[in-house]
């Protein structure tokens, strides 16, 4: 692992964003994996992302036109269709011929599930249609076009290492997170044991009883149970299920470049009443991921001089499972073999 930068998994769906903030018509320049994107919605209300870079000269398209069908570079008009194929060059003369087709910015596979936008980035020489993960990760209990309730997101300066690294931490709590709605007393760490399996493209903490006196879970009625799971390339799932209602988390990590991240929390619930406390979830929601960013900016100023870290046991060894992930995942593609999953089931102890 380095420290201020992270390797970017490749052959991967990644979360970009989600489907309400670009509407028809609109286009959206951003950079994900490192890459200058376009995203943008076609009049036929399709989702595309191409290649923010025209292949002339090279300045981005997002400075151009949209007009809901193609896209028009702002330098000489050159126009690109949803699959970034150029389909007019006004500059040609009536006496020339040049095949437009082979012209091309580049396009990037996209869907759109669960009120979100994905976009799979390629492993070098890949196809899409063969790609190594053939579609984005469907949420369990809501269908795929049940969008999220509520959503957050704040840029984070740190590699997607060190964002996931926090993300599976369960020992940070009751030193980062010390809001009086969270904890009253950080000093006071309880004892606690989970069983962890592996879980698709990462590992789960297996499904277990919520304290039934918690009044928070009582909303969802009898029996709240709960299942974490984690996945490659940063994807946080927890599931919230009692015998009247449930909840759907999901945390995203998407790296924007090797040492910047975007961070993404969702809430999907069956609950007909959430909206009214819309305003006040968000902001609690803020407050808490907020200090898991001011903390990754602390940790900058030591990350600067590449000390040496360290993961111990059991507190870590999440962290631990997802480095051997990374590293799987990625010689199995160097490899041309099938991604065998490293994590073997066990129970992990720590304090909290
Ligand atoms: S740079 Fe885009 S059309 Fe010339
Ligand atoms: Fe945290």
């Amino acid at each position: 692992m380095h420290n201020l930068e992270a390797d970017l998994l490749r052959g991967l769906w990644y979360v970009a964003c989600p489907s309400s903030e670009i509407k028809p018509g609109k286009m959206l320049g951003k950079t994900l994996m490192g890459e200058p994107l376009l995203i943008a919605r076609a009049a036929s209300g399709d989702v595309f992302c191409l290649r923010d870079i025209c292949p002339h000269r090279g300045i981005p398209l997002r400075h151009g036109w949209f007009d809901g069908e193609t896209v028009q570079c702002c330098y000489h008009g050159w126009k690109f269709d949803t699959d970034g194929r150029c389909v007019d060059i006004p500059s040609t003369h009536e006496t020339q011929t040049i095949d437009y087709s082979r012209i091309s910015c580049g396009a990037y596979p996209v869907r759109e599930q669960n009120g979100l936008i994905w976009i799979y980035f390629a492993q070098e020489g890949e196809a899409p249609e063969d790609g190594r993960q053939p579609a984005p990760p469907l949420l369990p209990d809501f269908p795929a076009d049940a969008g999220p309730r509520l959503h957050i997101m704040l840029p984070f300066v740190c590699s997607v290492d060190h964002a996931a690294l926090g993300l599976m931490d369960p020992t940070h709590a009751a030193f980062v997170h010390t809001s009086w709605w969270f904890k009253k007393n950080a000093a006071k760490l309880r004892a606690k044991e989970k069983l962890f399996e592996p879980a698709e493209l990462g590992w789960a903490m297996a499904r277990h009883k919520l304290p039934p006196q918690n009044i928070a879970y009582k909303v969802l009625g009898d029996n709240v149970t709960t299942e974490i799971r984690y996945a490659l390339p940063g994807l946080r799932v927890e599931h919230i299920q009692g015998s009247r209602h449930s909840v759907v988390g999901l945390t995203t990590i998407t790296p924007v470049d090797r040492s910047h991240t975007e961070v993404r929390q969702m809430f999907w619930a069956s609950m007909g009443w959430v909206g009214p406390f819309k305003p006040l979830i968000r902001h609690l929601m803020k407050v808490f991921l907020d200090q898991d960013r001011r903390v990754v900016i602390q940790q900058r100023e030591g990350l600067k001089h590449n000390p040496r870290l360290m993961l111990i046991n059991d507190a870590d060894t999440q962290g631990r499972w997802w480095m051997q992930l990374k590293d799987e995942w990625t010689r199995s593609g160097a490899e041309d073999r099938p991604f065998a999953n490293p994590v073997k089931g066990r129970t992990l102890r720590w304090m909290s």
